[in-house]
């Protein structure tokens, strides 16, 4: 039997992951990709949405796809590359952007929130139409599955929207996905801010645990977290959103229930709490870490494996592409 295709990726957008990147897909990623046939894209046209170094962007995409190898992404099992490796993506996105409508585009959140930020003017027409760019990521490999944290699930819904639409218009041509969100981790929160979602791109980086980070700085970040004045380890998200993200950090890296851990820090203090905390992340990230250094020292070699990669995702996206040209009208070239 053949089994059902999986995408997701991530944006090269910042020199290491962070931890809600790797608990909240990388994890998922790992878990999935032997009942998968896995596509797993570092999406650097996503990056440039906003402004970015040309050097820098080359680095960090060697760096991400280095880190989704040290957590344990099989390039010779799953199809790891780089988009932009890949022109279907951008030529898929062009077709879909014809079917969207413009105040569909206006609705996404996050392009509310980045071009709040950024303000209109410095906020491009690519950083508007990001979801219908993801929206061709994924259904070029008429995708099943697409695990995500949280906050992509509005782009996932799009997606879902733009199939049915092209289907409906131009004949059973894609695949509709389904997100694959976990519930528990689906949104980890900034050590220093619990309430707002951890991002590469936060301001403050005091509250972001990085993967490649020193080791000593992430003890340092845990052990500084905010929490409150109650002194319980106990989950209360509303009440104490600190302490809850810590557990929900801490259950997920042990695979332990939040129970167990409140169970074994009942009667002890935050303090103890954020010692076994850190323990649990540099055990963690220790090996990951050494193993994406290790790999980014013979970037050649990195660079071959995701060259051939890309053959292995170019093939499977020209499959779509060329019924999606077909059954547009486009005419072929004779
Ligand atoms: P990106 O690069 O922002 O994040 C990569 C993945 O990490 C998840 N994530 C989190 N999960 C839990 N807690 C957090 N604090 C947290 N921060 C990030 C994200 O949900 C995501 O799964 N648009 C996407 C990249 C993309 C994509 C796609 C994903 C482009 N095309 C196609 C899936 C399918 C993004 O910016 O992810």
């Amino acid at each position: 039997m053949t089994k059902a295709r999986l995408f997701s990726g991530m944006q090269p957008s910042a020199d290491s992951l962070q931890i809600g990147n790797y608990i909240g897909a990388l994890m998922q990623w790992r878990d999935m990709q032997d009942a998968y046939d896995a596509f797993f894209a570092v999406v650097d046209l996503h990056a440039i949405t906003v402004p970015q170094d040309a050097a820098q962007l080359r680095d960090k995409t060697r760096r991400t796809a280095a880190q989704y190898i040290a957590a344990g992404i099989e390039p010779d099992k799953s199809t790891l590359y780089v988009q932009s490796q890949v022109p279907a993506h951008a030529e898929l996105a062009w077709i879909l952007s014809t079917l969207t409508g413009f105040g569909e585009a206006q609705r996404m959140t996050q392009f509310k929130d980045k071009s709040q930020r950024y303000g209109a003017d410095s906020s491009s027409v690519g950083l508007f139409t990001y979801p219908v760019l993801m929206a061709a990521d994924i259904l070029l490999y008429q995708t099943k599955v697409v695990p995500v944290g949280d906050d992509q699930k509005q782009h996932v819904e799009l997606t879902r929207t733009l199939a049915e639409r092209f289907n409906s218009r131009f004949g059973e041509t894609f695949q509709v996905p389904d997100p694959v969100i976990q519930k528990e981790t689906a949104r980890i929160y900034d050590l220093q801010a619990p309430t707002s979602k951890m991002s590469k791109s936060a301001e403050s980086q005091a509250g972001v645990l990085y993967l490649l980070d020193d080791i000593n700085v992430t003890a340092k970040k845990i052990m500084r977290a905010v929490t409150d004045n109650d002194g319980t380890v106990r989950y209360d998200r509303e009440a104490k959103p600190g302490v809850a993200n810590l557990l929900t950090i801490y259950a997920a890296l042990t695979g332990r229930t939040v129970e167990s851990i409140e169970d074994e820090y009942a009667g002890r203090g935050y303090g103890d709490f954020k010692k076994g905390l850190r323990d649990v992340v540099v055990a963690e990230f220790e090996p990951v870490r050494a193993r994406a250094l290790e790999l980014l020292e013979d970037p050649a070699e990195l660079d071959r494996a995701l060259a051939q990669n890309a053959d292995r995702a170019s093939e499977a996206a020209e499959e779509t592409l060329a019924a999606v040209y077909e059954r547009v009208g486009l005419l072929r070239r004779g």
